[in-house]
């Protein structure tokens, strides 16, 4: 079984890559299913997600050439056959929800197995058939699947109950060909909805408000090929070295930054003693200095997001003080607390809410990554454990983060994996 293995105690210093954005390639990648021409994509990074969806264009008839060193990407699926039965990868990754909207813009149906929860939450899918209901599609959930039909294919007004990131990826890509005008209203405004709209965009769509709460699209006819097309950075994976620098006192540079994107987490981070700045895509981060503890709310964007409440949590187990953390997006993305407990963090829950009641320090010992960012949690709470912190079920950290040990070294930290 592969384990990450960190012995705590080191200062990190010099300088770090963040990788393009997982949750920003994963949608592109499903989208070039809307379009039957070569797509190249760039800087696309080797994440366990992408390779599950690699491989499903692949079973299903399309030609893809990965090239992990450089990043390119090259995908046609001219060929794309509809997708049978009880499809092993769509039942892997959640994300895979998503090829629901291309394959009904290029088959008029599409089943697939309904996607179950996770450890974060039960993760349902009415929003996305709420959307195509409005956009004439008509859905049903049934023997473990979801079927959908292309009923009447037109523009509509959505309002989302709630802003989703999912669903407005889903109902944006579904509606680039519905003849009219899509409106979504409480669209989710994360900047990888942005990202989309522009790859979708750069294919010939009609795409305008992405990343606000309201997003209008002009159904077109058909679609181009378009440039060779590079997603954004990962902000998310750039907020983890921002704890990692927090957490071990240390000052790192982090190399393809877009400060406007992580503006929510360097506010939090200003206000727990964690300082930055910015030299074009660079940034300096500053964790030297005392830390206080904080208050967190996670929220949709631009409000602090879940994918870094783990993270933070870390952080604060061992800041002096008591800190409250209320997860409002997915109802059971806590998991990581019991971890950290383990460890030596004082934390309760209560509901949604977990108070962190900052200790000295944390002990290393044997951990789990419980969900994606609980594992890039455990990693940071390894680096300043005392003695040596074993984490089991990386395959989660794979899924979200490319050579996270790796880049960790490269900073000076005492971190390995073993395949024993
Ligand atoms: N929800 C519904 N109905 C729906 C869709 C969502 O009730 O039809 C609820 C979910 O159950 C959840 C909340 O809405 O409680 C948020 O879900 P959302 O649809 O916004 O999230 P997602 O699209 O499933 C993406 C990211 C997540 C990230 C969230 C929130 C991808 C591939 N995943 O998930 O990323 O946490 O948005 O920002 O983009 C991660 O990277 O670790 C990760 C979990």
């Amino acid at each position: 079984m592969e384990k990450i293995i960190v012995r705590g105690g080191r200062k990190l210093q010099g300088e770090v890559d963040i990788s393009v954005a997982k949750n920003a390639v994963l949608p592109i990648i499903v989208a070039t299913i809307l379009n039957p021409t070569e797509i190249i994509l760039r800087k696309v990074p080797m994440l366990e997600d992408v390779t599950v969806l690699i491989n499903l264009l692949r079973e299903l008839n399309c030609e893809v050439k990965f090239s992990p060193i450089t990043g390119d990407l090259k995908i046609n699926t001219s060929n794309l056959k509809e997708i049978e039965g009880n499809n092993e990868l769509i039942r892997k990754m959640r994300a895979s929800f998503l090829v629901m909207g291309p394959m009904l813009a290029r088959f008029g149906r599409c089943k697939i197995s309904m996607p179950g929860g996770c450890n974060i939450g039960s993760r349902p899918v009415d929003l996305h058939l709420k959307g195509f209901k409005a956009l004439g599609i008509d859905s049903e959930i049934g023997y473990g699947y979801v079927e959908a039909k292309i009923k009447n294919l037109h523009g509509n007004r959505i309002y989302l109950d709630f802003p989703s990131v999912g669903a407005t990826e889903n109902i944006m890509m579904t509606s680039v060909f519905a003849p009219g005008v899509t409106i979504i209203e409480n669209a989710a405004e994360e900047p990888e909805i942005w990202d989309l709209a522009r790859f979708l965009n750069s294919m010939g769509a009609k795409i305008e408000g992405a990343g606000y709460g309201r997003i209008t699209i002009h159904g077109v006819s058909e679609l181009k090929q378009p440039e060779p097309f590079t997603p954004i950075f990962d902000r998310i994976e750039a907020g983890t070295f921002m704890v990692a620098a927090g957490i071990t006192n240390s000052k790192i540079t982090i190399n393809g930054v877009n400060e406007e994107h992580l503006m929510p987490t360097i506010e939090k981070l200003k206000e727990c003693g964690v300082y930055c700045k910015m030299d074009g895509e660079k940034m300096i981060v500053d964790g030297t200095g005392e830390k206080r503890p904080v208050d967190i709310k996670t929220m949709p964007y631009p409000g602090f997001p879940t994918d870094m409440q783990a993270q933070m949590m870390a952080l604060l187990s061992i800041t002096k003080g008591a800190s409250v953390i209320t997860e409002t997006v997915f109802e059971n993305r806590f998991m990581h607390v019991g971890e950290l407990g383990r460890m030596g963090a004082n934390i309760k829950i209560d509901g949604r809410v977990a108070i962190v009641e900052g200790v000295n320090n944390l002990t290393g010992c044997q951990v789990k990554a419980t969900d994606l960012r609980a594992g890039a949690a455990m990693i940071l709470a390894g680096l300043v454990a005392n003695g040596q912190t074993e984490i089991g079920e990386i395959y989660h950290i794979d899924r979200g983060y490319t050579n996270i040990e790796d880049k960790f070294r490269k900073l000076g930290a005492e971190i390995y994996r073993t395949y024993r």
